[in-house]
């Protein structure tokens, strides 16, 4: 077992034995997750959404841990969609709350392990608390190489698109027929990201969500009946291992 691994697996446990069957030199080097069934998780045990919420919190650390000790170079959770403005104000702000405190707490591990954190979606729209956090914490860790948690924060994939075409056309307003695919996926806020090699929805739920549509064009798909809270190291594996038994083809007759 890789010597950084050592210490976070434990011998003869599922995770050990999922991990040797793991070809660690063929990792995706972008794994993006729809963290949902929170709400699901806190109903089950009759308690309020919130607590679903602040349980996600642990789940979110783990697979961070894992995904960084894997040497895994992007990690692109999915923390409030646009669309999320709907939910009830008393539910929106716990998780900015939440949100704080990982950011307040959480720096540190950011720092101490060389992570970078990254923020995509509309952050004008963000309560100006949070905004200011994130400012700092993406400023304090800017640097860092080891891996990158891209954070999606008021994130909707299609408002993403039409924010890019608008940017696109004040840039180039007399050039339009230049417009490539390379060219356009530069002025989406992953410009300088590669897209997911791997999406995980945890909760079952077989769709989208609004959530980097363009990018997951060629994504291997793995969906979890499991809610975010209890999402554990164990689940990565089983996803990682599952994603390397998949023949990526994109478009061509062979693997590529
Ligand atoms: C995901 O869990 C977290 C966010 C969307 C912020 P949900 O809150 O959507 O939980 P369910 O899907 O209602 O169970
Ligand atoms: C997707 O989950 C958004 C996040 C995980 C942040 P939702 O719970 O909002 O998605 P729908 O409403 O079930 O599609
Ligand atoms: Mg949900």
């Amino acid at each position: 077992m890789r010597e950084n691994l050592k210490d976070f697996i434990e011998p003869g446990s599922e995770e050990e034995i999922l991990l040797e069957s793991l070809d660690l030199t063929r990792l995706p080097r972008h794994i993006a997750v729809i963290m949902d069934g929170n709400g699901r998780w806190a109903k089950l045990r009759n308690l309020p959404r919130e607590e679903g919420h602040r349980a996600g919190a642990k789940s979110v650390q783990e697979v961070v841990e894992i995904c960084a000790r894997l040497g895994i170079e992007y990690l692109t959770l999915y923390a409030f969609s646009k669309e999320n403005w709907k939910r009830p104000k008393a539910e929106i702000s716990t998780l900015w709350k939440l949100l704080e405190s990982y950011l307040k707490e959480e720096h540190n591990v950011l720092i101490k392990n060389q992570l970078c954190l990254k923020v995509i979606g509309q952050k004008d729209d963000l309560p100006s608390t949070i905004r200011r956090e994130l400012h700092r914490v993406e400023n304090l860790t800017k640097d860092f190489k080891r891996m990158t948690i891209v954070l999606a924060l008021n994130y909707g994939g299609r408002a993403e698109i039409v924010e890019a075409v608008k940017k696109f056309c004040k840039d180039n307003s007399t050039d339009l027929d230049s417009l490539d695919e390379k060219k356009f996926a530069n002025y989406l806020f992953t410009s300088d990201i590669p897209d997911p090699d791997l999406l995980i929805r945890t909760s079952g739920e077989m769709r989208i969500s609004n959530f980097l549509l363009w990018q997951i064009a060629y994504s291997e798909i793995w969906i979890t009946q499991e809610y975010w809270p209890d999402f554990r190291k164990k689940h990565l594996l089983q996803a990682l291992v599952d994603f390397q038994k998949r023949e990526r083809r994109f478009g061509d007759i062979h693997p590529r």
